[in-house]
C-alpha cells in the first residue's frame, strides 16, 4: 500500500506495524527524514519515496490500497485532475483510495466536499462512496474534515460487434 503525502510517517508506521507492506511518498525531504527515524524507532520496514503524488515512480496498477491524510487538500483546482489521473494509474482495478482532508474553506487548505470529489474523480474510472464528516483533532486544535472511500473500477475492453462496426459491446 501507499501513503501519499506521508509527512512524518505516523500512518505509514502504524500500518507497517499491522503487517501492511508500506510505501510512503512525500515531496518534503525533511518530513521523510523524520518519518525514516520514526520507522527505525518502531522497528518497521517502509520504502520511502521523495517526490510528488502528481507524478510518481510506481508501475501501473501497483497498489491495492492508497491512503491520503491531508495531502489532497494541499492540491488546488487545476492540479486536481492530475492527482486523480495518477491515482487511477497506480491503483489496481478494485483497489481503494481512502481520502481524508479539510472539509471547510480554511487557508491554506483547498476544502474537500462532495462537489469537489465528483468533479475530480471521473465516475467511469472510480466508484465514489458518500463522504463522511468528522472532526480531525490535532495538538493545534483540529479542523472539520471529510473522509471518503474511492474504488478504482475494473475497466472493460470495448470491442466492435461482428457485422456492426458502429456499435460496441463491453466484455469483462
Ligand atoms: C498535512 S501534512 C499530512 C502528513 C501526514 N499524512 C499526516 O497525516 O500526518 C501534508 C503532507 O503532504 C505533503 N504534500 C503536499 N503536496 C504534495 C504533493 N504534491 N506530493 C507529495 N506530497 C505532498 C506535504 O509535504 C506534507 O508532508
Amino acid at each position: 500500500m501507499l501513503d501519499v503525502g506521508c509527512g512524518a510517517g505516523q500512518d505509514a508506521v502504524f500500518l507497517a506495524s499491522q503487517n501492511f507492506e508500506v510505501h510512503g511518498l512525500d515531496f518534503s525531504a525533511e518530513a521523510l527524514r523524520v518519518a525514516e527515524r520514526c520507522a527505525r524507532e518502531h522497528g518497521v520496514d517502509i520504502s520511502w519515496h521523495h517526490g510528488s503524488v502528481l507524478n510518481t515512480p510506481f508501475d501501473a496498477g501497483y497498489f491495492d490500497l492508497i491512503t491520503d491524510r491531508g495531502c489532497f487538500h494541499h492540491i488546488g483546482g487545476p492540479r486536481r485532475p492530475k492527482y486523480a489521473e495518477e491515482i487511477a494509474r497506480i491503483l489496481k482495478p478494485g483497489g481503494v483510495l481512502f481520502l481524508r482532508g479539510c472539509g471547510v474553506p480554511l487557508a491554506p487548505f483547498y476544502p474537500i466536499d462532495s462537489d469537489v470529489i465528483a468533479e475530480t474523480f471521473d465516475k467511469r474510472l472510480f466508484e465514489v462512496s458518500p463522504d463522511i464528516p468528522f472532526h480531525y483533532t490535532s495538538d493545534a486544535g483540529g479542523i472539520p474534515a471529510r473522509i471518503v472511500k474511492i474504488v478504482r473500477r475494473t475497466q472493460k475492453r470495448v470491442i466492435p460487434r461482428r457485422n456492426d462496426k458502429k456499435s460496441c459491446q463491453a466484455i469483462p
